[in-house]
């Protein structure tokens, strides 16, 4: 298993890497640490700024070892010599950049980096891991932060070293950093296409590594048999939307949602029950009840993840407001019919490991109680490392009323993934179970919420 962990300085990547790196048995490398032992040579051999170039013959002739410690930064040597805090000073912070634009000096430690990749088992931390050095990674991870968040974690670092730096120039040292590895042509810092985005602003350590070890273990690493703790830390802020992102989630939703939850909260009293039942990571279906073509954004609001939704497809008669679904992540499913390119579409969506939203009743129900869900949802639930939470959500029904709108407080319930039935089993009988325990599950949701069934 190769895990690639990218990001710009201080979103975490150093203490994230090397926790996830313990818990999961895999070895650790800071390629950032490799970088900056370069720097500090070619600082020490004058070669800074006017003969960067030749900073290349240092990289390739010196040894340079990452020792993984258990919780503190690597230790670093060059040749026999200890460098681990002088290359973490200001003097190193302020030229590594330069330095690391360097081509000569990239292709040398490029390839150390795959060497040291090429035998497995390892968490890679740095610019260009799921880009450049290993595009191969079953794990790629982009761990962002905003810059204030980031310089404040900077600034507790430093403080441990017992440098004392202002917030305000850490903050523009990471802005003009952030700037030169974002801009420079060869390597930039860059999320993978195919790379899960993970804003840890308002994010513990603790979760952060849970959803990278999640995703591991989602692609079949288990070599110590750690899995996420039951439950799980419950997120600090209301909602946690759209902090954990897969590569095919919208820059409109997440603006979006970044108002439309705090609004609906206000206008409908929102009461949210059991959010901690959707995983941070890996492929969902959010099987939802559905009283009201507003559904959807009372979901969205309430799910911690961007949810993707299979929406009628009479949405995209109007030429811009199927435009402006799409954009949301949306995508239509023509009713009552085996619809081949929504199933795709769908099925798209668990690949990537986002989080797919499907009203199972095919319709919509306002009436108290769950319509019969239709049989398609197993198409989805099915699928291999798919995890199918059943969510119910009652007073929508109540907010469209003889075209008024109004506002009755709207209640959102989650509960814990259905069991999967046994592969052993023939498919249909699976399915129809798939269809059983959904029903069963969503209809205990209805109860708890106080509706009689
Ligand atoms: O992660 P860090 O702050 O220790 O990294 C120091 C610098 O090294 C950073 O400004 C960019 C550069 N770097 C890089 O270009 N490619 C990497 N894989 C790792 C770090």
């Amino acid at each position: 298993m190769i895990i690639a962990i990218d990001g710009p300085a201080g979103s975490g990547k150093s203490t994230v890497a090397r926790e996830v790196a313990k818990r999961l048995g895999l070895r650790y490398l800071d390629t950032g640490a490799m970088y900056r032992a370069v720097t500090l040579l070619a600082l020490e051999a004058g070669l800074i700024p006017e003969r960067i170039s030749e900073a290349q013959v240092l990289a390739a002739s010196t040894p340079i070892r990452v020792i993984q410690q258990e919780n503190d930064l690597a230790r670093v040597f060059v040749g026999d010599r200890e460098v681990s805090q002088e290359i973490r000073g200001p003097l190193v912070s302020r030229h590594v950049s330069a330095v690391s634009a360097d081509p000569g000096v990239r292709s040398v430690l490029t390839e150390r980096q795959r060497q040291e990749a090429a035998t497995g088992d390892v968490v890679l931390e740095g610019r260009d891991m799921g880009t450049v050095v290993v595009p191969q990674a079953e794990v790629k991870v982009f761990l962002t932060a905003s810059v204030e968040e980031r310089a404040r974690r900077r600034q507790l670092q430093l403080a441990a070293q017992g440098i004392e730096l202002p917030l305000e120039q850490i903050a523009n040292d990471l802005r003009a950093r952030d700037a030169y590895d974002s801009g420079r042509a060869l390597a930039p810092l860059k999320k993978a296409d195919d790379a899960i985005e993970i804003d840890t602003t308002a994010m513990s350590v603790e979760q952060v590594v849970n959803a990278v070890c999640a995703l591991a273990l989602g692609k079949g690493c288990s070599r110590t048999g750690w899995k996420l703790e039951e439950g799980g830390e419950k997120p600090e802020r209301w909602p946690l939307c759209g902090m954990v992102r897969s590569p095919l989630d919208t820059r409109l939703y997440r603006v979006a949602y970044s108002f439309i939850p705090w609004l609906w909260r206000h206008l409908f009293r929102m009461h949210i029950e059991g959010a901690e039942n959707v995983p941070l990571t890996g492929p969902v279906v959010l099987a939802c009840n559905h009283r009201s073509n507003l559904d959807p954004f009372f979901l969205g609001s309430a799910c911690p993840r961007m949810v993707h939704f299979m929406a009628k497809a009479e949405l995209w008669k109007s030429r811009a407001l199927g435009w402006l679904v799409e954009r949301m992540g949306a995508f239509p499913v023509k009713r009552g019919e085996a619809d081949r390119e929504a199933v795709r579409r769908a099925l798209e969506v668990l690949e990537a490991g986002a989080v797919l939203g499907v009203f199972p009743e095919g319709k919509r129900h306002r009436e108290p109680g769950l319509g019969e869900i239709q049989p398609g949802v197993s198409l989805f639930s099915l699928r291999e490392g798919v995890l199918t939470v059943p969510v119910v959500m009652t007073g929508t029904e109540r907010v469209v009323r003889n075209h008024c709108l109004r506002f009755p407080r709207v209640r959102v319930a989650f509960g814990p993934p259905i069991e999967i039935p046994s592969k052993d089993l023939p498919r249909a009988e699976r399915g129809a179970l798939v269809v059983q325990r959904l029903t069963d599950a969503m209809k205990a949701l209805l109860t708890e919420v106080g509706e009689k069934q």
